[in-house]
């Protein structure tokens, strides 16, 4: 029988995305699986009922019918109890679920039995790129990221020749320049702002110069034995970071984007830091949902400090649903590729490197080493 798939309708509050767009579910019934759509599941997206019911989608809109008849299931956000609850034992779940920030979903995931894939565990290697869902959401979010800080500053970006007058172009800083960095400093460098970018990665450096932004660097080689960069003397670490500060008091609007992977996020911008920013000037937090990268940041909210606008704005990738959608749905189909074997089945033992990083929990064991790590602390309860 045709492997069946099951696309749920989302229901984390304000989450506008679908795990699967249509066009994803036209190449997978054209291969001969089964895809069960919840009714209204694309529509936040722009992807009606209709459009997955013409691609080969069948609509279950009654639970036992959609989740209890699926061998596979995709989501976009971390499923809740009650959804683990439907979901059948020994099925297949992929998903961000977030694992180490969720552990009570992790235990029922194992307690029913569930074959879980974590979609933010997929090793960052080239062979996974087109499954790399924290790259492609990246991209939505410091591509988002901008336009709110450009909609929030009082100023133009680009230089201006008017006969009322030239406008001088704003100055955009990015602070970490990762994916999302990169995107925002794209995005920012082509509404004509003059851009900078820091990042503690100095490999980091090539990439923003690419970009036509400028990559703030001290003026001293860090090269050490074989290459690699040795580590900055307390001095130069103080200088680096009367430079990041300088630069923050000089720009109109600044994105900070810096991450540690399952670690809170650093904090870059300091309460002294934002009182001798510039009146009107915007400061976009997109590790807000991590604790933030500016010590004021108010996750989930726009506030003003003194003349200065701090928003910390949370999953931005479901402020721009469509194309979010379509980029994680293509991730999918990828991860669906490494799963599905040609004849339409499913693929049992995940030796592939790509699964088995991913792999979460499996008949009533949790899997990755990590999130077990977590659940078991050595000597705790
Ligand atoms: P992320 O979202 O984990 O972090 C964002 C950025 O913040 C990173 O560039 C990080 O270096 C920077 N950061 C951390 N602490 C900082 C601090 N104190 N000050 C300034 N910046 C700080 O990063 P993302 O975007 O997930 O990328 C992580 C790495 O993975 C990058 O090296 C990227 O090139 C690589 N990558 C590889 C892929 C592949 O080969 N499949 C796909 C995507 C990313």
């Amino acid at each position: 029988m045709a492997l069946t798939i099951a696309i749920p309708r989302e229901t984390a509050p304000q989450e506008r995305r679908v795990a699967l767009v249509p066009e994803s579910v036209k190449k997978l019934t054209g291969r001969g699986l089964q895809l069960l759509v919840e009714p209204g599941a694309g529509q936040a997206a722009g992807y009606p009922d209709d459009a997955y019911q013409a691609a080969g989608a069948q609509m279950k809109g009654a639970p036992a019918e959609l989740w209890g008849n699926a061998q596979v299931l995709l989501k976009v956000q971390p499923p809740t109890p009650e959804e683990v609850a439907r979901i059948p034992s020994g099925a297949v779940l992929i998903a961000q679920i977030n694992a180490s920030r969720n552990l009570p979903v992790v235990k029922l995931l194992q307690e029913r039995k569930v074959t879980s894939f974590a979609l933010e565990l997929l090793p960052r290697i080239s062979r996974a790129q087109g499954m790399d869902v924290l790259s492609s959401q990246a991209t939505v979010a410091g591509y988002r990221a901008m336009l709110i800080g450009a909609s929030l500053s009082p100023k133009f970006l680009p230089m201006l020749t008017t006969a009322a007058g030239t406008i001088r172009p704003s100055r955009v800083l990015i602070l970490g320049a990762g994916v999302a960095g990169l995107m925002a400093i794209a995005t920012a460098h082509r509404m004509g702002a003059v851009v900078e970018g820091y990042d503690v990665r100095r490999a980091a450096g090539e990439q923003v110069r690419s970009l036509g932004a400028k990559f703030l660097e001290l003026p001293l080689n860090a090269e050490g034995a074989g290459g690699y960069a040795r580590e900055l003397t307390p001095e130069e670490k103080k200088q680096e970071a009367e430079m990041v500060a300088k630069a923050v008091a000089e720009a109109d609007i600044i994105v900070t984007t810096a991450a540690i992977p399952g670690r809170k996020a650093p904090v870059l911008v300091r309460k002294e830091m934002v009182e001798r920013m510039r009146p009107g000037s915007v400061l976009v937090d997109l590790a807000a949902e991590t604790g933030g990268n500016c010590e004021l940041t108010q996750p989930g909210q726009t506030v003003q400090v003194g003349g200065v606008t701090l928003a910390g704005p949370l999953n931005l990738p479901s402020q721009l649903p469509f194309h979010a959608s379509q980029m994680y749905s293509k991730n999918l189909e990828a991860f669906l590729g490494l799963l599905v074997k040609p004849d339409g089945s499913l693929v049992t033992d995940y030796t592939d490197e790509i699964l088995a990083a991913s792999l979460l929990t499996r008949a009533g064991e949790v899997v990755h080493a990590g999130a077990r790590a977590l659940l078991n602390p050595p000597g705790g309860s």
